[in-house]
């Protein structure tokens, strides 16, 4: 979401006359977009604020230094005054704002500042600069904000409301995408289930996009489950390059742990969502995010996420300890009350599991035969090229005649618990 925000801050400054620099250090005004989704994310933030700071008070007194995102909105003013850390403060909803800011900043020497939310802002007529993109995958962004509240998490309050984009805007963007090389898009949104615009839902954009080209890939996230509807998974059935791959957050594998949550699903539901979604799509590869160390968490609840974990079979998951965030329902009804070691064991135990998983889970691939979209040269080694499967797997081949864009067909040779191996086969 953060990459698919600093495109739409890029293309906003770049209309204003602003260009990009790839190197920091001989920048003039350097942003930071942020995330405030745990405690260590901010802590990098700082660390990063400090460094750029010191380089102002050494190098370039001219510097401009700007913080973005969740941190700008959740921290506000304390960074400008007390911290005295940056020159301008800009939330998510803010960024048409930014060249106004700064040359406010410049004419009056102070500090700006803009973390107004709104209820309709989308960004949906400004075209991303995608200055880090492969030219292969982008993002696209379908809607901003969140209303689900889940106890833990402080996005709806950095994010605010949840509002959709207009549908027409972004099935343009996709076919513009396509038309100048791209052959992936994912849709982003902190909750893609619960799009609309009009009559049109989640499912019948997905159904639109996917009508664009069969050679565009279609990829979202991310999903909650209490919204995952049947006509969505009848859409990754139906059209073959809506990719065969969910991302489904559990967040934990306890019913009343959920319930404290206030994820809106127990186990047992969500169990029965996946069930649904095999019969639907029996090859789908499935993700999660777990958060390990809840507030009251007991040894008997870590138990239920492992065993969910086990009977489940997820090819990957992004796990988590959980991290207290000011002002959400958690800080202020619960208790953090399982000790740091505590956490740290029982989420080593959650990936020590998974890891055992996915490694099963790829060694099962081995001698398939996969469709892979070539994205480019690997990172190890210049004679490789890496790609993905439709199911989200990264495939690293011999690069042979191919070139970014290509779909190849890949059999699988060898894997590790984080991606496969395979060689081209030649038609
Ligand atoms: N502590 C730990 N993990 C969190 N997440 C969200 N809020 C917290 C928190 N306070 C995780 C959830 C979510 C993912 C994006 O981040 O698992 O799905
Ligand atoms: Fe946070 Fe829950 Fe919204 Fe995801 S669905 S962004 S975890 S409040």
């Amino acid at each position: 979401m953060n990459v698919s925000d600093s495109e739409i801050v890029a293309s906003v400054l770049q209309s204003s006359g602003f260009g990009l620099t790839h190197d920091p250090l001989t920048a003039d005004v350097v942003l930071l977009n942020t995330c405030a989704i745990r405690e260590n994310a901010e802590q990098r933030v700082r660390r990063r604020l400090e460094f750029f700071r010191s380089r102002k008070r050494k190098h370039n007194p001219n510097l401009r230094i700007g913080v973005l995102g969740c941190m700008a909105e959740r921290l506000r003013h304390k960074l400008l005054e007390q911290e005295r850390l940056v020159d301008i403060v800009v939330g998510p909803d803010a960024y048409r704002d930014l060249p106004n800011l700064l040359h406010q900043v410049e004419r009056s020497g102070q500090s700006a500042v803009n973390v107004e939310l709104s209820r309709e802002e989308t960004y949906a007529d400004i075209a991303p600069v995608r200055y880090n993109s492969n030219g292969i995958s982008a993002f696209v962004s379908i809607m901003r904000g969140c209303d689900n509240m889940c106890a833990f998490c402080v996005v709806p309050f950095t994010r605010g409301r949840e509002r959709s984009r207009n549908a027409g805007t972004i099935v343009r963007e996709c076919q513009e995408l396509f038309d100048v090389g791209y052959r992936e898009v994912t849709l982003l949104g902190q909750n893609v289930n619960s799009y609309r615009d009009g009559p049109v839902d989640f499912a019948t954009l997905v159904y639109r996009v996917s009508l664009l080209s069969p050679d565009l890939r279609i990829r979202y996230s991310t999903s909650h489950p209490k919204d995952c509807s049947q006509e969505l998974l009848e859409v990754h059935q139906e059209r073959s390059n809506v990719c065969n791959f969910i991302h489904l957050p559990v967040q934990h594998g306890n019913s009343e742990v959920l319930r404290r949550m206030r994820r809106g699903y127990s186990s047992q539901e969500y169990r029965t969502l996946i069930e649904r979604a095999r019969k639907v799509c029996p090859s789908v590869s499935l993700s999660t995010d777990i958060i390990a160390g809840f507030c009251g968490e007991t040894e008997e609840e870590h138990q239920d996420t492992l065993t969910l974990l086990t009977d489940i079979e997820y090819d990957h998951a992004f796990m988590f300890i959980y991290s207290e965030r000011p002002d959400t329902y958690a800080a202020r009804k619960y208790n953090d009350d399982v000790p740091e070691d505590v956490k740290k064991r029982r989420l080593s135990e959650i990936i020590t599991l998974q890891n055992s998983i996915s490694r099963k889970k790829n060694q099962q691939e081995i001698g398939q035969v996969h469709t892979v979209l070539v994205e480019g040269p690997s990172k190890r080694s210049d004679t490789k090229f890496c790609g993905r499967t439709d199911t989200n797997k990264m495939v690293i081949f011999d690069r042979g005649t191919l070139k970014a864009g290509d779909y190849a067909q890949v059999e699988i040779k060898d894997c590790t618990s984080a991606t496969l191996f395979g060689n081209v086969l030649i038609d």
